[in-house]
């Protein structure tokens, strides 16, 4: 996260590209903001994507946030159970 958003650069790089049948989801590292502006963002972004549930982890827990990830992952149905 950046000023409460991902950074610019993150919009930029979807902007070129059709997410037309394409599901995205936000994944930040944060200090405070959690997933912040950056869902909404995405969409604006992410032409023609359906935006699912994002994740947010904090950055000084990334190296324990392992589980928690995977949680997500299975909630979202992204790996299996
Ligand atoms: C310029 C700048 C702006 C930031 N703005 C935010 C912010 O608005 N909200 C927030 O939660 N974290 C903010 N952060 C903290 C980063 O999101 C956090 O440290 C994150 O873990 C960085 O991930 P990275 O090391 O993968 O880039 C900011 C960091 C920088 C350098």
């Amino acid at each position: 996260m950046w000023n409460v958003r991902a950074p610019m650069i993150m919009s930029t790089f979807a902007d070129s590209y059709d997410f037309t049948g394409k599901t995205a989801h936000p994944v930040t590292t944060y200090a405070l903001s959690g997933l912040g502006t950056t869902e909404r963002d995405s969409a604006a972004a992410c032409r023609g994507a359906v935006i699912a549930a994002g994740l947010a982890i904090r950055g000084e827990e990334v190296n324990d946030a392992r589980p928690a990830i995977e949680t997500w992952l299975r909630q979202n149905g992204l790996i299996n159970p």
